[in-house]
């Protein structure tokens, strides 16, 4: 894994949207991977400037989102297709029908979920994968005890991350208990990955994700058998690393540094 720290949330959506942009430049039909949160926000922000200021073009870029909560439409303000519109896909020129997002409302979710793995193996896998982090160490809704192996499927949201996204709904209550979600196997296979985490909140389960051992207890540990994720953190959310003077000592000696 690559550790790399900055001072503050802006810094780490700078890094991020840089190497979605770099990603692009050098392969402009490249496959994305996105994830919702309140993390990857300003890298889309970031990505809409470079849209609007810099000419950044998405006209044959495709894009698979990692989950969607079951029982709500598109047009539901808290579903994540909602939310991918709203903070992304409407102020960027990329055509509708590259854009894939599990869906919440499905008659046979089954079927579905063979259907988006299908579907992102034929568009030839992913090139770059954004992913945020749980509290409780998930990756996109692979709670833990999640099969380190696994595939789209329905997930039953852990009661932690009812109550960590319920700050979303009017009241917890509203909050779905069942996810669609990609599987932590199939995340592994995206060809790149970028993990962002900002935030005191996040201090502990980045640590475990880095420096713990591999388990299903934390999804996000898995990466540490994917050979090229780059985690891009700000000073809270690295707060916990053992060795962050070793990551900060090294993060400007790579040649490849973003
Ligand atoms: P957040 O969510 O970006 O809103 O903190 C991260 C996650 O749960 O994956």
């Amino acid at each position: 894994m690559q550790i790399n720290i900055q001072e503050d949330y802006d810094a780490v959506c700078r890094i991020a949207a840089g190497r979605v942009a770099k990603t692009l430049y050098s392969k402009p039909n490249a496959v994305l991977g996105l994830a919702t949160g309140s993390t990857p926000l300003g890298v889309y922000k970031e990505l809409i400037r470079m849209h609007h200021d810099e000419g950044l073009d998405f006209s044959q870029v495709t894009t698979f989102n990692l989950d969607e909560y079951v029982g709500l439409t598109p047009n539901h303000k808290q579903s994540y297709s909602y939310f991918m519109w709203e903070n992304l896909f409407k102020h960027i020129n990329i055509p509708r029908q590259n854009i894939h997002i599990p869906s919440g409302t499905t008659d046979n979710y089954e079927a579905f979920c063979r259907w988006y793995e299908d579907c992102i193996k034929q568009r030839g896998g992913i090139d770059l994968q954004i992913l945020g982090i749980g509290t409780d160490g998930h990756i996109a809704f692979n709670e833990p005890s999640s099969s380190l192996g696994s595939r789209t499927r329905i997930k039953t949201l852990a009661r932690q991350t009812i109550e960590d996204n319920a700050r979303f709904f009017d009241k917890p209550e509203d909050v779905p208990v069942f996810a669609i979600t990609m599987g932590v196997g199939t995340i592994l296979e995206s060809r790149d990955i970028m993990l962002l985490a900002s935030g005191a909140n996040k201090a502990a389960a980045v640590a475990a994700a880095i420096e713990g051992p591999v388990t299903s207890m934390c999804t996000a540990s898995a990466l540490q058998l994917h050979r090229e994720t780059l985690c891009i953190l700000d000073r809270q959310a690295a707060g916990d690393l053992k060795m962050i003077e070793y990551y900060e000592w090294i993060q400007n000696k790579r040649p490849d540094a973003p």
